[in-house]
């Protein structure tokens, strides 16, 4: 996917989260660890499932997760989440992943994106059926 190589913009709506990344998220290697980004996006997708369920959401599957770009040290790292699909009991986000990095100057690429599928529970963790959306 050649345009995730180059920079880009953030999207024009509402993040979801935005973290910057530090030296304690490191890989071996001194870039950021794929399970921290992978952290940022399933807080990110339960932050939007959560809001649409009107309640306690669980994560059942990550449905597919692509690394375009690594992440460096001092990278602020924006997640933008939105519902892609609404079942009975479930929530399918989609989450994309952008890094704004100073080389001289600001550039922005998209780094990850992600499906992830929640499920609305009840307070004995049991599926709930996901309420009508609020107007
Ligand atoms: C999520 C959980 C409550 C679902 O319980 P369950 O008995 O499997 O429930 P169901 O089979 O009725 O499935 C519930 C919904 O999840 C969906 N689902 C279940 N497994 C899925 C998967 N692997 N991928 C996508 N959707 C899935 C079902 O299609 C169903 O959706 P729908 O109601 O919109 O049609 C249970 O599996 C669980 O507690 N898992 C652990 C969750 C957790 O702890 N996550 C954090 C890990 S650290």
């Amino acid at each position: 996917m050649p345009h995730s190589y180059s920079p880009t913009q953030l999207p024009d709506r509402e993040v979801t989260t935005r973290l910057m990344a530090t030296p304690t998220d490191t890989n071996v290697a001194g870039d950021i660890f794929g399970g921290w980004i992978m952290s940022q996006i399933d807080i990110a997708g339960a932050v939007v499932a959560h809001k649409r369920a009107q309640g306690r959401v669980v994560t059942v599957a990550v449905n597919s997760l692509q690394f375009h770009q690594p992440v460096y040290v001092g990278d602020m790292v924006s997640c933008y989440a939105q519902i892609s699909h609404v079942g009975r009991t479930s929530l399918t986000a989609t989450v994309e992943v952008y890094a704004v990095r100073e080389r001289g100057r600001a550039e922005c690429y998209k780094v990850t994106e992600a499906t992830l599928t929640y499920v609305a529970v009840d307070d004995d963790r049991q599926p709930r059926p996901v309420p009508p959306e609020q107007s």
